[in-house]
């Protein structure tokens, strides 16, 4: 392991302007995606749909890494290029994600655990030898009544911890990321703690495991009310809330944090991480790492058709753009009517 190398790796991932494009659905979820545009999920749509992100020319500048998917990280351009090797000549980071999902944890009705340590180390030795530079691993935490139990929360850090370990043995940056879901109707303070005790789990893991911190990039839920909460908390709030959180339980060795997007609207996703640069200079890079709020402008404008390239592209650079601009605090809710 080089640690000199994995802390530059995960500084450009964070570097000013620029953040993460997670475009690693697996084959169930992009479909989920595809049904909204009422497009069949063949493996040639899948490849002309990320083409057609990953392209994009004004996106270029304010994405630092793409998540890609096992079968993306092994995809073509149409003219034939590797998807990796596209991206690392357009000086955007290749990364993959490498957890198997979320499984059902038995005896813990509602929870989840997150699979695919198995065998991890080849995969790593591989998807390395394919380019991949950074890897994802998304744990999923629920609230309900009851639920996080402390079992399943460590169980789950655990687990990241593992991941982040083989990542860093094979010279790729783990992205660790423990999802708090917004499903549910629990108030911005039930996030606020289940959250402060979901990554305090995973930092004390990730310490046992002797994970170099300087070398991980750290991928959390913003501190936000659930969907459903009958309080919806203003931006100011959640900003406020997510600063402090992260304030309490990130170490400052962590060169970066890139936010998921979780259901949030894309404006909305835009806007919180504006806000959290508002209050001052913060000890570690703060950028997006969004799927969703990415992606869903360019999806529709795509829709699946060849006449719509041009106009998915043009999405994707807009809200590329408006991310990267609040990743440093320069956002302005008026550029959302400006052309991109
Ligand atoms: P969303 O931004 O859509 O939550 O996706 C990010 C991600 O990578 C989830 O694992």
């Amino acid at each position: 392991m080089n640690i000199g190398e994995l802390n530059t790796t995960a500084r450009a991932l964070v570097a000013k302007n620029r953040g993460i494009l997670a475009a690693d659905e697996s084959s169930s979820t992009i479909k989920k995606r595809f049904d909204t545009i009422k497009l069949e999920s063949t493996e040639e749509n899948r490849r002309a749909y990320r083409e057609m992100l990953f392209t994009a020319p004004g996106a270029q500048r304010y994405i630092s890494g793409v998540i890609l998917y096992d079968e993306t990280l092994r995809q073509k351009t149409k003219d034939g290029v590797a998807f990796p090797q596209y991206l690392a000549k357009a000086g955007i980071i290749p990364g993959i994600k490498v957890d198997l999902g979320a499984k059902p944890l038995p005896g813990f009705p509602g929870e989840t655990i997150t699979e695919g340590l198995d065998g991890l180390r080849e995969r790593f030795a591989e998807y390395h030898r394919l380019g991949a530079r950074f890897a994802k691993w998304r744990a999923v935490i629920n609230i309900d009544s009851g639920v996080p139990s402390r079992y399943a929360i460590d169980a789950n850090a655990e687990a990241l911890a593992r991941y982040a370990a083989l990542a860093q043995e094979a010279g790729i940056v783990p992205i660790v990321e423990p999802e708090v879901l917004m499903d549910g109707a629990h108030l911005l303070e039930r996030c606020e703690e289940v959250t402060n005790v979901v990554l305090g789990s995973v930092f004390n893991h990730l310490s046992a495991a002797r994970v170099v911190l300087e070398g991980i990039i750290l991928k959390p839920n913003m501190v936000i009310p659930g969907k459903k909460s009958p309080d919806q908390a203003t931006p100011e709030r959640i900003a406020e809330a997510t600063v402090r959180t992260l304030k309490r339980q990130v170490p400052a060795a962590v060169p970066g944090i890139a936010f998921l997007s979780g259901g949030q609207s894309p404006t909305d996703a835009t806007l919180h991480l504006n806000l959290m640069h508002a209050a001052g200079p913060l000890p570690w890079g703060l950028t997006f790492s969004y799927g969703r709020a990415l992606q869903e402008d360019a999806l529709n404008a795509w829709g699946g058709k060849p006449g719509g390239f041009a106009g998915g592209q043009q999405a994707l650079a807009k809200r590329a753009k408006l991310n990267g601009l609040a990743a440093a605090g320069e956002y302005k809710a008026a550029m959302e009517s400006a052309a991109a």
